[in-house]
This record gives C-alpha cells, structure tokens and sequence, in this order.
C-alpha cells in the first residue's frame, strides 16, 4: 500500500513516483507472489509505450483476451478487454476459450484463479510476477494445515466448512476443496455462508477476518461474540479449544492492508466535512467502519451504486483509490470522495503499469510467453473444486 499526505482536492492527487520505482523488481520469492520480471521492460518515460500497447495487442487479435480488475492503473484499464472485480473476472477468464493468452492485470492469486478455471490450452500471463496481496500472504499452506490439526484437536473439524476468500493463493484454495469447502468473493460471500453453513456448525474463515466478521454479524444475524479469531503466529492460534467449540465462525487473522487503512474517525471526519454525505465502504473495512456506513459492498456493487445514484448526490467512498478516482471522473454531476484524507493505493496492483504491459503483450506478439501463471495439476484440481462450488452457489 503506498500512502502519502495529500492536500485537496484528494481525488486530484497523482500517484507517486514510488509506484514507478517498484517496476517488478525486490519481490519477495517466499511469499505468494512471484519473483522479479525477467527481461528488459521499456522505459516508463519512452513516449511510444501507448502506441507500442496498441500495436502489439493489434498483431494478437483474438489470440489474446486482457482482464483489468477496478484497481488497476488507468493506463493499464485502458487495454482491458473487461474490467471487472475478482468474481466477474474469474467468470469472463472462463467465457474465452478461444483466447490463447489471457493477460491478467491484477494481481497474483487472481491469475492463478484464471489458470485453474482456463482450459490446458490457453496461458495465462501476469505482467509483473511481483504483483502480489499482501492479505494472501498472511495465509500458507503450512500455517493453514497447523490450524486444521488444532480444530482436529479440539474436537470441532468434523463441524468446520471452510470458507476461503477469492484473496488467496492457488494452495489456500486447495485445501478449501480438499475439505468440502467453497471459495467466496466480496460479491457472493453471504451465499457461500449460507451454503457453508447448511453443511456444518462452524466455518473456518480465511484468510479476511473483516469479510468474515462483517458477512456474518451484518448479513447473517450471528454476534461478535460468535466469532474468534485465529491467529496463525500464536500456539494454538492464540484460542482454547473451549472458545473453538463455542464459536460459529472461525475467523483468520488477515486483512487487506488498503481497505485497513479507513477508520471510525475517517468516517466521522468526512461527515463533518461533507454534509449530507452517504458513506459506501467495501466489506474488507473493519467492522467498526462498516457499522458506521450507510452502504456496504464490493467493487462491482459500488460501480453500481453509483451509477444509480441521483445527480447532486454526495458520496464518500472507502475502497482503492484508482477505482475511486475513476468513479469521480465518470460522474461529473456528483461528489464522489476518498473516505480518508490520506491517499491509497493498492501498491501490488499498481506494480501492473504500461512498461510492464507492453512488455508482456510485445513477447507474446513476438511468440515468447513471459511470465506464465501455472498451478500444478495436484493443487488445480483441488482448487477447481472449490472455485466450482463458488460459480455454482445460488
Ligand atoms: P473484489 O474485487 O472482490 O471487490 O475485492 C477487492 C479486492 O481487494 C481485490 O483485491
Ligand atoms: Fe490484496 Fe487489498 Fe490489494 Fe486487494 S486491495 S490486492 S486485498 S492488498
């Protein structure tokens, strides 16, 4: 996440210039995002990189299918086939059989998602490998087998469906299939719940504690008090296993360390500054956050929301700001603010920039597949299950 004090009008704000530092270089090989870029990426300054894009997509015609989720950059989005949230892009990634390259501009586990759901055929490429989640990241296979062996020990995983956030990796979302589980997204959590819930007592909820939380206490009538929250760093997870037994949902201790960022006092405070305001916040806000806004929900529903909304009407909206100043751009006739006064990246999605993407598409063009995002078969199988369950759920 990249924050730097801003001065208003917020939305006016341009990205830093830390954003066009990080070009796919010092990732981290042991987490869940890839390693740095291979290969000689053009200059961010070279002032052909639009018409090079544009060219290079031209001589792939169909051959290559380009997904854009709503937090990338806008020169980036501009290339997108479709723009989308996870979900919607999971099912377009699905739709295009006959593309041979699906260029995914976003982040890691969505392309992993894109590769499991995709036929053997087509590719699916991630321009800049370091293009990770830092909320993805707070959940390995080791630390999630650990966890079920301590609800083994406590007598309650025989009860425990798991519930997986669409914000994992291809292994998470393994072990989700592996043990009779679904994965969700912001879009259909509630539904997969539901499902979860009609299957077994509790759910183990990974790897967002705030979708968690928030989906069951606002959507589904259970308390606080019947969710604990496990965190991987501790014996045990920092839980007895009388409060295992107790709970109905088993929450993971991860987050997103964008939607993290707003808090009760960026809510107050944008009250204050603009009155009449309706506050809109996606469902990985903490709960406190989310229980002081007027409306909730995720990307393609704040899309939505305001689409519909009047002319005149005041919005404050807390999700990434990409996004965000997108949404301000395309309705002149509304106000549409950031919720905080800082401004807010996602810094991993923003690694995705023109260099990289005109890097990607010109290889491709010129018959060399960079970058390829391949889960092994073992784990794709496992994982389809689980993402199936999801596209199937009502
Ligand atoms: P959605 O795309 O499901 O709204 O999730 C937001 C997000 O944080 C994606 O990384
Ligand atoms: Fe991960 Fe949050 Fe960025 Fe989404 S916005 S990719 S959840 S860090």
């Amino acid at each position: 996440m990249t924050t730097t004090p801003a001065a208003e009008p917020l939305l006016d704000v341009q990205p830093t210039p830390l954003a066009l530092l990080l070009l796919g270089r010092e990732a981290d090989p042991a987490s869940e995002r890839g390693v740095e870029c291979p290969g000689d990426l053009p200059a961010a300054s070279d002032p052909d990189l639009v018409e090079r894009a544009r060219a290079a997509k031209a001589r792939l015609g169909d051959r290559v299918f380009i997904l854009g989720h709503h937090y990338q950059r806008d020169e980036v989005i501009e290339f997108a086939d479709v723009t989308g949230d996870s979900f919607k892009l999971a099912r377009d990634a699905a739709a295009r059989p006959e593309a041979e390259y699906i260029v995914f501009c976003g982040v890691h586990f969505m392309a992993e998602s894109a590769d499991i759901l995709t036929s053997e055929r087509q590719q699916v490429v991630l321009p800049d490998l370091a293009a990770g989640c830092s909320m993805a990241d707070m959940a390995t296979a080791e630390q999630v087998a650990e966890c079920w062996d301590v609800l083994t020990d406590a007598g309650v995983a025989d009860a425990t469906v798991p519930v997986s956030y669409m914000n994992s990796s291809a292994d998470i979302k393994a072990f989700t299939g592996r043990h009779g589980g679904t994965i969700c997204t912001s879009s259909n959590a509630k539904r997969a719940l539901e499902w979860a819930f009609s299957r077994g007592e509790k759910v183990l909820f990974l790897p967002d504690q705030h979708l968690g939380r928030n989906t069951a206490v606002r959507e589904m009538g259970l308390t606080l008090d019947d969710c604990v929250v496990y965190n991987p760093h501790k014996p045990g997870g920092g839980v007895a296993p009388e409060q295992l037994r107790a709970a109905k949902m088993i929450l993971w201790r991860g987050h997103c360390s964008v939607h993290g960022r707003f808090s009760l006092d960026s809510v107050n405070e944008v009250r204050e500054r603009v009155p009449g305001v309706t506050v809109l916040v996606h469902p990985e806000c903490r709960h406190e956050v989310v229980a002081a806004a007027d409306m909730v929900g995720s990307t393609e529903y704040i899309i939505k929301a305001l689409d519909a909304a009047p002319a005149g009407s005041k919005w404050a909206i807390g999700t990434e700001l990409n996004l965000v100043r997108r949404l301000a751009k395309a309705h002149p006739d509304k106000e549409i603010v950031f919720l905080d006064r800082t401004v807010c990246f996602c810094s991993t999605m923003n690694r995705i920039d023109l260099p990289h993407l005109v890097w990607a598409l010109e290889s491709l063009a010129d018959g060399r597949v960079v970058n390829r995002i391949q889960v092994d078969p073992e784990t794709e199988r496992f994982a389809k299950a689980a993402l199936d369950r999801m596209l199937a759920l009502p």
